[in-house]
């Protein structure tokens, strides 16, 4: 008791001195995380001076827009999608991403046809409880050139065999575009869930056979499992949210994925980097297996850190990541909100991301100040 009114007492004291130096030194604007109260699975791009960002809603696709990277409370709400009951893709939405494709916008997500409760006989097939065994990809394509005007309608669910597939994004290469997403072994596995790839011939179109599917990382060290390190089944061990990274100055290109788990603590960034010629050679990707790249802050109560996305300030000088988070580690899912900071990059080329914490931090460069007035 008194040992922890003391700390408090200094604690708070030394913060207050941070600021206010932090204030002194500094005439720059700044803002706080979280940028959004609420929300998961967070992607965020810059087209034409706005950021277009979208999230799971679970029910619906909903796209916001915001000319300020890190004030949405003026966003504009638009809805994209809203699914008609019944069928495969009408329930559990989760983690849309807006693509910019040749002329066309593509919104890639996942979806489940009964709030993730299979029927009994279903579940009675798989190694664990598998819930989202029927979670399935799906692309919705834009009516124009332009985001925010379009329409969007359903173009197509993405191949992946008939098996568990969540998360998947576009992988984009000089050989051609690829569908990186979280996947099983096989249909009735449920842990651990790994990352697969597959080629694709269009944004809707995957051409890899089953055979031909790759899988590119499977959650194998003690940061990638949950409870840390756990060792006696793969139960809750996850790799999930891959999310295409290109170094601007070196060209060379990473998958951040999230690892452990999303509903607690451990939740965390992963990277494999592209050292070969082909995406679709799993020995052409070296993962970094020391441990998380973004993770926990316990002296900041930022935890469960992950599912990211990546963009760059207003003016296209600096690269931000954008992610979900945790205040409280203990209420799982429920906790979640979206969050920003700027992060750099290390000498031999690999991303060099920051502490999660709350700030204040500075605005993305570029911000427009007569806006944030
Ligand atoms: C989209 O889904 C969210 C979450 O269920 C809901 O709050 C929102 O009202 C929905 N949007 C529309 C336009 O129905
Ligand atoms: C719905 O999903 C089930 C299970 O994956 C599949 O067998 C069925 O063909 C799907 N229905 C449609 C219309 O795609
Ligand atoms: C979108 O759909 C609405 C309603 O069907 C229609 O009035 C509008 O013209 C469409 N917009 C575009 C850009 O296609
Ligand atoms: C997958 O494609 C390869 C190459 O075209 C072919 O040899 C193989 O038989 C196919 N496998 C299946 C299961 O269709
Ligand atoms: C900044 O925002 C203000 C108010 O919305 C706008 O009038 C001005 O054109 C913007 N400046 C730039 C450079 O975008």
């Amino acid at each position: 008791m008194a040992f922890s009114s003391w700390w408090v007492f200094v604690s708070t004291f030394i913060a207050s001195a941070a600021s206010q130096s932090t204030t002194v030194s500094s005439n720059a604007a700044t803002y706080t995380n979280p940028i959004v109260p609420t929300g998961a699975d967070p992607w965020v791009t810059r087209h034409d001076g706005y950021y277009y960002m979208t999230y799971t809603t679970t029910t619906n696709i909903t796209i916001l827009r915001s000319q300020d990277l890190v004030d949405w409370s003026n966003a504009e709400v638009k809805l994209a999608f809203d699914p008609p009951p019944g069928q495969n893709y009408s329930t559990d939405l989760w983690a849309p991403e807006l693509h910019n494709i040749a002329d066309r916008w593509y919104i890639i997500f996942t979806a489940d046809p009964n709030y993730d409760s299979p029927p009994p006989i279903l579940d009675m097939l798989c190694t664990f409880a598998c819930p989202a065994v029927n979670h399935r990809m799906y692309v919705l394509e834009s009516s124009s050139s332009d985001p925010w005007e379009s329409n969007y309608t359903l173009k197509s669910q993405l191949d992946t065999y008939d098996q568990f597939a969540i998360d998947g994004t576009y992988f984009r290469h000089k050989t051609g575009l690829y569908h990186i997403y979280s996947c099983w072994y096989t249909a009735y596995e449920s842990w651990p869930a790994n990352l697969c790839i597959s080629k694709m011939s269009d944004p809707w179109t995957v051409e890899s056979n089953v055979t031909e599917r790759q899988l590119l990382s499977v959650p194998s060290n003690p940061w990638e499992k949950t409870p840390y390190g756990r060792s006696y089944n793969e139960r809750l061990s996850s790799n999930e949210g891959p999310q295409q990274l290109t170094n601007p100055n070196t060209g060379q290109e990473f998958v951040i994925y999230s690892a452990a788990r999303s509903d607690n603590r451990n939740y965390c960034l992963g990277q494999l980097e592209l050292v070969g010629e082909d995406p679709m050679n799993n020995q052409d990707w070296r993962k970094r297996n020391e441990g998380c790249v973004f993770y926990q802050n316990a002296l900041e109560d930022a935890f469960g850190v992950g599912h990211a996305s990546f963009t760059t300030s207003p003016d296209g000088t600096e690269s931000w990541i954008v992610y979900h988070g945790m205040r409280n580690p203990y209420t799982g899912w429920s906790a979640r909100d979206i969050r920003a900071q700027k992060f750099e990059w290390n000498e031999d080329g690999t991303p060099n991301f920051p502490r999660p914490g709350y700030g204040p931090y500075e605005v993305p460069s570029g911000t427009n100040a007569t806006m944030r007035m």
